[in-house]
């Protein structure tokens, strides 16, 4: 009850834009939580809301995207609202020369919330400027800004894990992966500190460490090696997350081959198993077993050659990811419908929940 009273009073809070996770304290994000959890029974086979009618989104992803376009897109649409065609460079004006820069603005004329990914760092946040000097009634989400941040991933990975251990706080993090570039990696971490007793200890493969602006007091990194040693000598009342991620080759490829992109597919999976290989660089069903049993596995997705299927698709209880990915969708419909201020309306949703809406 008292959540849902915080949710109606905290709402959106009257932020123009999400653009980092740093922007939002404990406290919205526990209301954002609250309302996903309310959304999740609506978000089923067959259902759909009204609180969203009349209310646009536009996605514009520079990049490719597989669960955040379409799970953005679900959740417009179980809130009763509707989306435009994604943006595709080739259909659009861009294809005749137009700037990216006119195209959000474009956008922004027809659309509620722009939902966007770029390859670049701060590009979603450089969008909002040119918004922000115009009247015009479009909000902006980061998708994903270059190697920088993922504020909405996170958001449900901190919802996943909170529904599993009901407690953000006293948590140990293991990130293992490409902690350079991974921009989920960052946004959980900055998501991670606004709870209590957070240790974060990063397992780098090879160079891909955190960067340094993302390394406070709570944090360590070893060696990706030490990660079976470490796991053993946790303590097993711990509650552990392993945050597993792929390398993010796209963001290294220049440095790999200067012509990386124009290699055949073949070979380039194959430079990146020999890369991969000079790494003991997978989650395997025996070391999840050492973990202590509090312990869970999450994964933004897609994977590559750090979880094979045979775990990804066990039933095993400590593998999360798709439970994870369905929860994207019940919290990005809490992320809008607090954007478009229906607080009121989502708690009124709540059984038992008309004593506090009348008040
Ligand atoms: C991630 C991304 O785009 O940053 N994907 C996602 O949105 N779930 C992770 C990745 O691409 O590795």
């Amino acid at each position: 009850m008292n959540i849902l009273l915080k949710m109606v009073q905290i709402g959106w809070r009257g932020h123009r834009h999400l653009l980092s996770i740093d922007d939002f304290s404990r406290e919205e994000f526990e209301t954002i939580f609250a309302t996903a959890d309310i959304l999740h029974t609506y978000s089923g086979e067959g259902k759909q809301l009204d609180l969203l009618k009349g209310f646009i989104l536009k996605p514009v992803f520079f990049e490719p995207s597989s669960r955040t376009q379409n799970s953005f897109e679900a959740a417009m649409l179980a809130m009763g609202g509707s989306t435009l065609s994604p943006h595709s460079n080739s259909t659009s004006s861009m294809e005749k020369g137009e700037t990216q820069a006119d195209t959000i603005i474009t956008n922004a004329q027809y659309a509620d919330f722009l939902v966007i990914r770029h390859p670049q760092k701060n590009s979603v946040r450089n969008f909002t400027k040119l918004l922000d000097g115009q009247t015009n009634r479009a909000k902006i989400i980061n998708a994903g800004d270059g190697p920088n941040e993922h504020p909405t991933q996170a958001l449900m990975d901190l919802h996943t894990i909170f529904k599993k251990f009901n407690t953000l706080d006293n948590l140990t993090f293991l990130l293992v992966g490409d902690l350079k570039y991974g921009r989920t990696v960052h946004s959980l971490t900055l998501g991670a500190r606004k709870f209590n007793n957070t240790k974060i200890v990063g397992f780098p493969v090879g160079n891909l460490k955190l960067p340094n602006a993302l390394r406070k007091n709570d944090y360590s990194e070893l060696d990706l090696g030490q990660l079976p040693k470490f796991i053993k000598d946790l303590n097993p009342n711990s509650k552990t997350v392993i945050y597993a991620t792929r390398i993010q080759w796209e963001r290294m490829a220049k440095k790999i081959h200067k012509d990386f992109d124009k290699l055949d597919s073949s070979i380039k999976n194959q430079i990146k198993r020999e890369i991969v290989s000079q790494f003991n660089y997978k989650i395997s069903k025996e070391l999840l077993d050492s973990t202590p049993s509090q312990t869970i596995l999450l994964h933004p997705l897609p994977k590559g050659e750090e979880i094979n299927d045979e775990l990804f698709y066990s039933n095993n209880p400590k593998v999360v990811p798709i439970e994870q990915m369905r929860y994207g969708l019940s919290v990005r419909m809490a992320i809008l419908g607090l954007f478009a201020g229906k607080e009121k309306e989502i708690s009124t949703l709540y059984n038992g929940l008309s004593d506090i809406s009348s008040n």
